[in-house]
């Protein structure tokens, strides 16, 4: 007996836009739809994360971050949501918010403020956007050192030195924070947009799904 395979390849199509300029981001996405002729799923994920005291913290850091955090997610799902209903096909958006949106950290009033922006607009666009057939949900991950540019670019040698530990140490370290003490990789974020938009959580939206290993002080309410 002969089966009919259909071999899928991958195919990516880099784009460089700036979340924060809502003229780039409607090319992003005029671009993206001429080259799979539409757009069902958006991640927002672009960020940075600058760590100070509340005093230390200038309006530059504070602006910064709810630039790109806040403001670039609501300026790119404005976007996300005129494509999809145009298309009048439904669609995600996903948000790559944190354990910190929830979780009040050290040291962390501007990224933090920021992720809880972010986490709050999955709950409000989730409601705005249901009719269309638009699901919003969030992912809430914590210390994905393992290919980070946020790690890489200093953030990790700040955190090691505050704890104590080697850098190269660093993901074991907050592994051992966590409930089931395995370190958190990129690829378990992957895995729970992946759960969120492949069509078995198809009745899901509004939610935040925690990648975290387990951290209680991070539990939702
Ligand atoms: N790494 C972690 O521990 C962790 C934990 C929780 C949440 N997050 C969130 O996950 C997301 C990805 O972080 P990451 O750790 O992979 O860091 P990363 O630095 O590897 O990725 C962030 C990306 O955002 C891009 N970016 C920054 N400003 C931008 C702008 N104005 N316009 C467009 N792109 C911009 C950067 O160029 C970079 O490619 C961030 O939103 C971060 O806050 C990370």
């Amino acid at each position: 007996m002969s089966r009919n395979i259909t071999t899928y390849t991958d195919v990516a199509v880099p784009v460089t836009v700036d979340v924060t300029d809502a003229a780039g981001i409607a090319d992003a996405f005029r671009e993206a739809a001429l080259a799979f002729g539409g757009v069902d799923l958006v991640v927002n994920n672009a960020g940075l994360s600058i760590s100070k005291p509340l005093e230390a913290t200038t309006e530059a850091d504070w602006d910064l971050q709810h630039d790109v955090m806040a403001k670039g997610s609501f300026l790119v799902s404005q976007q996300a949501a005129k494509v999809m209903r145009a298309q009048a096909m439904g669609g995600d958006i996903i948000y790559i918010s944190s354990k910190n949106a929830v979780f009040a950290g050290p040291n962390n009033v501007a990224y933090g403020a920021a992720k809880a922006d972010q986490a709050h607009q999955v709950r409000l666009l989730a409601a705005e956007l249901g009719e269309d057939g638009i699901r919003v949900n969030g992912i809430n991950p914590d210390g994905v050192v393992r290919g980070s540019g946020i790690f890489a670019g200093g953030w990790g040698a700040q955190r090691a030195a505050v704890y104590g530990v080697p850098e190269e140490k660093l993901g074991e370290f907050y592994a051992q924070r966590t409930l089931l003490k395995r370190e958190v990789l990129p690829e378990h974020v992957a895995a729970a947009v992946f759960a969120l938009t492949a069509g078995d959580l198809s009745l899901t939206t509004g939610l935040h799904v925690p990648v975290d290993a387990g951290v209680a002080a991070a539990f939702l309410r």
